[in-house]
């Protein structure tokens, strides 16, 4: 019988996703194979020559033909990296993205920027990623994470659970502020971040395979235009705001201009900025609610 090392099989499937059009396709194979294995990726290379064995093989069969069926591979093997830090998901959740991570950074200078604890409110929570970024890097953040999945703030629970954060992140499960109540959970909030689902109809239909078969409609689609979601949040968004505090939210390429007229419509904002990810693509609008 045939015997295959880690080296050996590294390299077949490698191959084997390369010729089906996968992106990344070593790193997909690494992936795969440590997650099977059990094993780091840079063991992956400390025990080159280890023997795999048969019901390993059977496994990562399995996985292998699902990645060239485009599946993605976070979703393969039940987690994904996100601001240096490991996140379980499942297809009840959207992926993280790495665009979104500069979100979660861009809330953090901002809270270190002031004193004292800070009330955090992570609007579409998802996996938490956002949320769990914030604490993790931000010991006064106290934080409320809403999303209308209960799915995905299942996910988000464990994953607050995973980094300990269980004090300072309380999930709530609803539409967009309905579950806050806000004299009663923190008074207001001097930050409220939002990576919403922002595609429009066209885009929908045109998403790559990989998103549009795998990654949850709800977590992507947002009316005809994608702005269904901003409008809502920006129409109740005053009442929850303190009078200095800011608004982050993540948008589509195409969304800058068409989010920063609402913001500006509103007359609730000043210091409205629309900020480009590492693609030069627009990624982030933030705004600091005007002093009354
Ligand atoms: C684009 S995903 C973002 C997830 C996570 N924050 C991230 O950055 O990866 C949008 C999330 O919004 C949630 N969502 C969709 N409509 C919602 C609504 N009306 N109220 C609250 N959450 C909603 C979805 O369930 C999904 O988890």
């Amino acid at each position: 019988m045939e015997t295959w090392t880690i080296n050996k099989l590294l390299n077949w499937v490698t191959q084997y996703l390369k010729d089906r059009g996968i992106e990344s396709p070593r790193l997909s194979a690494e992936l795969l194979l440590s997650s099977v294995l059990g094993l780091k990726r840079i063991e992956l290379y400390t025990h080159h020559d280890m023997q795999i064995a048969k019901p390993d093989l059977d496994k990562l069969h399995v996985l292998v033909k699902r990645a060239a069926n485009n599946e993605p591979i976070a979703y393969l093997v039940g987690k994904t990296e996100f601001y240096s830090m490991e996140m379980e998901v499942s297809q009840d959740c959207l992926i993280p993205r790495p665009e979104t991570e500069l979100l979660a950074q861009r809330a953090i200078e901002f809270l270190r920027m002031r004193d004292g604890i800070q009330h955090v409110c992570d609007l579409c929570t998802g996996c938490g990623c956002i949320a769990v970024a914030v604490a993790k890097n931000f010991p006064q953040a106290r934080i409320i994470a809403t999303d209308i999945s209960d799915q995905a703030l299942a996910i988000a629970a464990r994953n607050i659970e995973r980094h300990n954060l269980q004090e300072r992140i309380k999930l709530l499960s609803g539409d967009l502020f309905d579950p806050i109540i806000p004299q009663l959970d923190t008074g207001k909030f001097d930050l409220i971040v939002c990576n919403p689902p922002y595609v429009s109809a066209v885009e929908y239909d045109k998403l790559d395979k990989n998103v549009k078969d795998y990654e949850p409609r709800l977590a992507l689609f947002a009316g005809e235009d994608g702005l269904d979601i901003y409008k809502r949040i920006i129409e109740k968004v005053d009442m929850f705001l303190k009078p200095d505090a800011a608004l982050m939210l993540e948008i589509g390429y195409a969304q800058g201009q068409a989010v920063h007229k609402l913001l500006e419509l509103s007359g609730v904002f000043t210091e409205i900025k629309i900020e480009k990810d590492f693609h030069n693509n627009d990624r982030i609008v933030s705004a600091v609610k005007i002093k009354s």
